[in-house]
């Protein structure tokens, strides 16, 4: 099936299986002996039967804790993995038959893996990229100026890449990626190894290409940065399975439970009549911050504005990273929605 501008799905995973067979290796060398002759087989998981379905044009998180099945997800989505079973179909295609229409419309770009030639300049490999890709060389010229002048990387271009630092390696691997303009781009941890200024650089860009180009992307990071600003749907993934789909600010209320009150005392004040109202998380005069459960929040700031002498009161909500961090430590148990 061709890809149509119409068309309402940009990716349908529908009851995707990813198992892995793998040899068990016995310890020492009597074990690697007995290995060799009956080698054990044990099935990894990866995932378990996962559905979801991504519209062009969204930006979408895909968050889960190391091991979930995410790389997977993304490499089975771009056909460099064959799913075991389950229905998987990006921009209209079979992603496993690697159609060159569908290759040229996708990219996955791995922030721990490389594709640019190390011992050459950027430059040339996007050459043979665009050889690889038969972009036209108008449409190529175009695209690369553009790239390069969003990403900043015009005195690089010509240096070998292993001369470069990390950050500016990752700004020309993206460029590589995106020459072709694919209409689909997985982003597997863009940001991993980068300092907060490159982050927030590369975050930009990705910003700025989903809306400049319409691109659908599917991002992981286990940076929550690069989640909270970026995207605004997630998908949260744990042991091969789904555990959340939806807005990121519904996962926030969905679990977060407690909210924070700051105050701010026009006078000192004793911490333990404080610490009736609620857990004091910080005190530094003339800020009080503390942590009090969602259900009582309001009674405690009307309490706190009723007994104590407070010049300045807000409630806010938990920060997003500490929800999403008590969600994979098991503080807080997602259950699966429907
Ligand atoms: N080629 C492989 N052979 C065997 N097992 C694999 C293979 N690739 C992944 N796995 C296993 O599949 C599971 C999911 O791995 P995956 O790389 O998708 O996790 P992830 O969510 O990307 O984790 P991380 O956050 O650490 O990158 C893990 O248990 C992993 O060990
Ligand atoms: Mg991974």
């Amino acid at each position: 099936m061709l890809y149509s501008g119409k068309m309402d799905k940009a990716i349908i995973v529908d009851h995707l299986i990813k198992n892995f067979e793998v040899t068990e290796k016995k310890q020492g060398i009597m074990g690697a002996f007995s290995s060799l002759f009956s080698p054990k087989k044990k099935t990894v998981k990866a995932l378990r039967e996962i559905s979801f379905s991504i519209k062009p044009g969204e930006l979408v998180g895909f968050i889960g804790p190391n091991g979930a099945g995410k790389t997977t997800t993304l490499k089975v989505l771009s056909g460099l993995l064959y799913p075991t079973s389950g229905f998987t179909q990006v921009l209209g295609f079979d992603p496993w038959e690697r159609n060159p229409k569908f290759l040229k419309d996708i990219s996955l770009v791995m922030g721990q893996k490389n594709q640019l030639w190390w011992d050459l300049p950027a430059i040339e490999t996007f050459e043979l990229n665009r050889a690889i890709y038969e972009i036209p060389q108008k449409i190529y010229k175009e695209s690369l100026n553009e790239l390069v002048d969003m990403l900043d990387v015009k005195k690089i271009l010509n240096t070998q890449v292993r001369r470069l630092s990390l950050g500016q390696r990752m700004r020309l691997e993206l460029v590589a990626a995106l020459l072709h303009k694919p209409k689909m781009l997985f982003l597997d941890e863009p940001t991993i190894g980068l300092d907060v200024v490159a982050q927030a650089k590369m975050r930009d860009f990705i910003y700025d290409y989903n809306k400049r180009c319409g691109a659908t992307i599917l991002l992981t990071s286990h940076n929550m940065d690069d989640v909270i600003n970026l995207a605004k749907r997630v998908i949260v993934i744990d042991k091969g399975k789904i555990l959340f789909d939806g807005d990121l600010r519904e996962l926030v209320s969905r679990y977060a439970k407690d909210k924070i009150i700051k105050v701010y005392l026009s006078k000192e004040y004793d911490v333990k009549q404080l610490e009736k109202i609620g857990k004091v998380k910080k005190i530094d005069f003339p800020q009080a911050v503390l942590v009090v459960p969602r259900a009582t929040a309001a009674a405690a700031a009307a309490e706190l504005l009723h007994h104590f002498p407070v010049a300045d009161l807000t409630i806010e909500e938990e920060p997003v990273d500490e929800i999403i961090r008590k969600v994979f430590s098991g503080e807080v148990k997602v259950s699966k929605k429907k």
